[in-house]
């Protein structure tokens, strides 16, 4: 695509720099704005160290609006991927005001930012976790919102904000699409989940588990009303995520609110996830049976057919190759990443 570029909001973050890297791979510029809360400025190195590509970086956090509209008046943004947001289920029950202070005004910055230089066409990072507790066994963008946690609920927050703000500006395209849980790495082991301190995250945390830097998993919840007792989860590799970002920025900027389910539609239990883990490291992975989890939910398994028949999307790879890619990732890091070089950072 060469001169077409998208401007990617926590783009050092899991998914966001896995979406980086695939678009750059597609000949896409690409800018990055993150305020590494969460992410290493390392992941900017690793991004070109996988390839070329035109990449820029700035290190801002999306509620400075001046330094956000100075990204944008120095690059001809065409589309905008936004995933800088907090997504921890459990820490946001602690710490509501910050997720909806980075999350819901987070966007709205955004969203003056690009409204201020004409840019109208944005990818939304949303969560499965809109759905809540509820009965569907295969949620379709159709099932009823019903968050439960701060986290959740400033999702849905957003998504109500952009379908609004869309109702009224027919040249807008907006598509939010709900992940259900990414898992994995990038096949070269470069480009993995590595949150800072313990991570929230199942995937992440079984990892280290493995690697010895955690001493046992606390499985929270084993009344839960599913076959094992445990909470199932719809995970999906991050590679099949990012692939849906490319195919929804691609399929043009239709006019208009669109929502899609990013899922396999394949359902996998705490205990289930524990022993394909254990298969893939190759280790014994030790495990406390405990309380439920303020926040979680029983099930969340997606329908991924409006994603198939609207993107052509559908996930390809298996909870295998999650966690025989995230294992990779955790072997080859160790420690996570390390800090950024020198001079990998341009100024706003
Ligand atoms: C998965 C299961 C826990 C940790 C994630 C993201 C969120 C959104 C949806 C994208 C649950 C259990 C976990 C542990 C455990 N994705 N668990 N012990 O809560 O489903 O949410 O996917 O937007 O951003 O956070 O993911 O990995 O935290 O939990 O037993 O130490 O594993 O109770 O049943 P969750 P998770």
């Amino acid at each position: 695509m060469g001169e077409y570029t998208v401007l990617v909001t926590g783009g050092t973050g899991f998914i966001g720099s896995h979406c980086c890297r695939d678009l750059l791979d597609n000949g896409y510029d690409v800018v990055i704005v993150d305020n590494l809360v969460n992410s290493s400025g390392e992941v900017i190195d690793r991004i070109l160290e996988l390839g070329n590509g035109n990449l820029y970086f700035y290190c801002l956090d999306v509620n400075d609006s001046d330094a956000l509209a100075r990204v944008f008046q120095r690059h001809a943004v065409d589309v905008v991927v936004h995933f800088a947001a907090h997504k921890a289920v459990r820490d946001s029950v602690g710490r509501p005001l910050e997720y909806y202070t980075n999350n819901v005004s987070g966007l709205l910055s955004l969203l003056a930012a690009m409204q201020s230089v004409g840019v109208q066409h944005l990818i939304f990072s949303s969560s499965c976790s809109i759905y809540g507790d509820s009965n569907d066994s295969a949620l379709t963008e159709a099932s009823p919102p019903s968050p439960t946690n701060p986290y959740a609920r400033s999702k849905w927050m957003c998504e109500v904000i952009l379908e609004d703000f869309c109702s009224q500006r027919p040249a807008w395209s907006v598509t939010a699409l709900r992940y259900f849980n990414p898992a994995g790495a990038h096949s070269s082991g470069l480009l993995g989940e590595a949150p800072k301190g313990v991570p929230s995250n199942i995937v992440p945390f079984l990892a280290q588990l493995a690697a010895g830097r955690r001493e046992v998993l606390e499985v929270f919840g084993c009344d839960y009303p599913t076959p094992d007792g445990t909470a199932i989860r719809d995970y999906i590799h991050v590679s099949d995520v990012v692939e849906g970002h490319r195919l929804a920025l691609e399929r043009g900027p239709d006019s208009g609110f669109r929502r899609y389910n990013l899922g396999t539609g394949v359902g996998t239990s705490v205990l289930e996830l524990i022993s394909e883990f254990e298969i893939a490291s190759g280790r014994r992975l030790p495990y406390r049976l405990m309380g439920r989890r303020p926040g979680d939910v029983p099930q969340l398994v997606a329908s991924p057919a409006l994603a198939r028949a609207e993107l052509g999307w559908v996930a390809t790879r298996t909870l295998t190759d999650m966690c025989r890619d995230s294992w990779r990732f955790q072997v080859a890091n160790p420690s996570g990443y390390g800090a950024l070089s020198p001079g990998a950072r341009s100024e706003a």
